[in-house]
């Protein structure tokens, strides 16, 4: 690696983790249903009519009981930031409730407690793959625009409670994955083959009039906030140079550019106006929506794994990966799950957003999932995940190189920086963690916690604000 300018001063280090991921007490303390209380086996499967005892996260890795403890070695590591969501189902078990449940809120505050003693800046994510059950059979998801209000309703809450305590906010977890699964991402329960077109755009106006309404509404009650968008960042690189497959890479790309540009320059882009036209799309968009658009957000977030090809070649197949797969790239390998890994992607990616919205940067999610096998050393148990350490070394290498090319970084957080139950497939072997969870697919396990390699490898990193690497 060629030499570059260090990681600028404040840069955030962190981890990041999800409510219905994490937390488990899936029915404690007031909590309503979520659309994860039905997805024992993620998206690998159908969801469930209501909750059975084969999903990993009724119980997860018991974080709503052990908060403290991780939150402890967190700050071990030297966490600056520490990414979670609130349930929003803690907060309005059913969704459409006219008062928060205030044991949830209770909860938050207690999380928020002990970021504060440790000096940990906490960064919200308000969606994260849980809409209340509620909202999705009871109401069909964002295809719903009564949702815009119930959100809002739930944003204020938030807001007024915790508006002095956390800066960092994210309207919803990856937006652009609803085009691909509607129902982990948007609570529609409709089959995607059931759903035109018209209706996921519907369902994605009514997600990003939300979007900006809550940034308003945040600026109004929190001034100091930043409000960021969230997106599943997958570059897409022509599977030859063919012009054909070229011009259909674009197309792909753009798919997911759309959610960017709309959150950051506040109106629809005309390629995606143009897609609209040409498909018969006609969206109910009024002259309030319109004028809400323009709350832009302060910041971009996102979140990078891998990156993928594009032919127009109908006759090359799709690979596995992270929601959206794509045709798999000849030149790269996979995870242990099939998702490419391209650190330079992340490099690519970081110029590409910076070039096109000239906002702050976020890096709120990246990782490998992988099968760690727990082992005795000198210290006791430890995971000896070398890989772990080579996947995030060579993605924070490629950070550094995109801060050199000149794009703004806000900071990183690693993707389950403690194993968690995974979205996609609900596993707990498949694990991300600096942290290792002792619990098993079959749910089996202490729950107990042990430091694996790389959780001194990332304190070193941070403790030197990126030499390191
Ligand atoms: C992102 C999600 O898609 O990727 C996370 O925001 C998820 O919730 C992460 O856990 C990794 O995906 P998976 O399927 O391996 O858990």
């Amino acid at each position: 690696t060629p030499a570059t300018g260090p990681f600028p001063q404040g840069f955030l280090w962190g981890g990041a983790t999800a409510a219905n991921q994490v937390e488990g007490a899936y029915a404690e303390g007031g909590k309503g249903l979520s659309i994860q209380d039905v997805m024992p086996r993620g998206i690998t499967e159908q969801p469930t009519e209501g909750p059975t005892p084969d999903n990993l996260k009724q119980t997860a890795i018991d974080f709503y009981n052990r908060y403290a403890e991780d939150i402890a070695l967190f700050a071990e590591m030297g966490f600056k930031v520490y990414r979670f969501s609130i349930a929003w189902s803690r907060i309005f078990p059913n969704g459409d409730d006219a008062q928060p449940n205030e044991e949830g809120l209770a909860f938050y505050g207690r999380v928020l407690d002990e970021l504060e003693k440790h000096g940990i800046e906490p960064m919200v994510t308000i969606s994260h793959y849980e809409t209340p059950l509620n909202l999705a059979r009871g109401y069909g998801g964002w295809t719903n625009r009564q949702l815009i209000g119930f959100y809002e309703r739930y944003c204020r809450v938030l807001f007024e409670r915790f508006g002095n305590r956390v800066k960092y906010w994210l309207t919803f977890n990856e937006i652009n994955s609803v085009l691909h699964e509607p129902f982990m991402s948007g609570g529609i329960p409709s089959p995607r083959a059931e759903l035109t077109d018209t209706d996921l755009y519907q369902a994605i106006h009514h997600e990003l009039v939300a979007s900006a309404r809550a940034t308003r509404l945040a600026r109004e009650i929190m001034p100091a906030a930043k409000v960021g968008c969230m997106i599943l960042a997958l570059p897409v690189y022509p599977l030859t140079p063919s012009p054909d497959d070229v011009v259909r890479t674009m197309d792909t790309a753009h798919a997911s550019y759309a959610f960017g540009d709309i959150h950051c320059r506040g109106a629809y882009p005309g390629y995606l106006l143009r897609y609209f036209r040409d498909n018969g799309i006609d969206l109910d968009i009024t002259d309030q929506d319109r004028e809400d658009l323009k709350n832009t957000v302060d910041f971009v977030s996102f979140s990078y794994y891998m990156s993928i090809c594009e032919s127009a070649d109908p006759d090359v197949e799709k690979g596995p990966g992270n929601i959206m797969g794509g045709v798999p790239n000849p030149t790269l390998e996979a995870s242990e799950w099939g998702w490419q890994i391209d650190p330079q992607g992340l490099r690519v990616v970081m110029n590409d957003y910076w070039e096109r919205w000239q906002k702050p940067l976020f890096v709120v999610e990246n990782g490998i999932g992988a099968k760690d096998v727990l082992v005795e050393a000198d210290g006791g148990l430890t995971v000896e995940d070398d890989y772990r350490i080579d996947y995030l070394n060579d993605h924070l290498v490629q950070v550094r190189e995109a801060i050199a090319d000149g794009v703004e970084v806000l900071g990183y957080t690693a993707w389950g920086c403690i194993d968690v139950v995974s979205a996609s497939t609900a596993q707990l072997s498949k694990r991300y963690g600096f942290i290792y969870v002792d619990r098993d697919d079959d749910g089996s396990g202490t729950l107990n916690r042990y430091r694996k390699k790389s959780f001194g490898w990332y304190q070193e990193v941070i403790s030197s604000n990126g030499a390191a690497l």
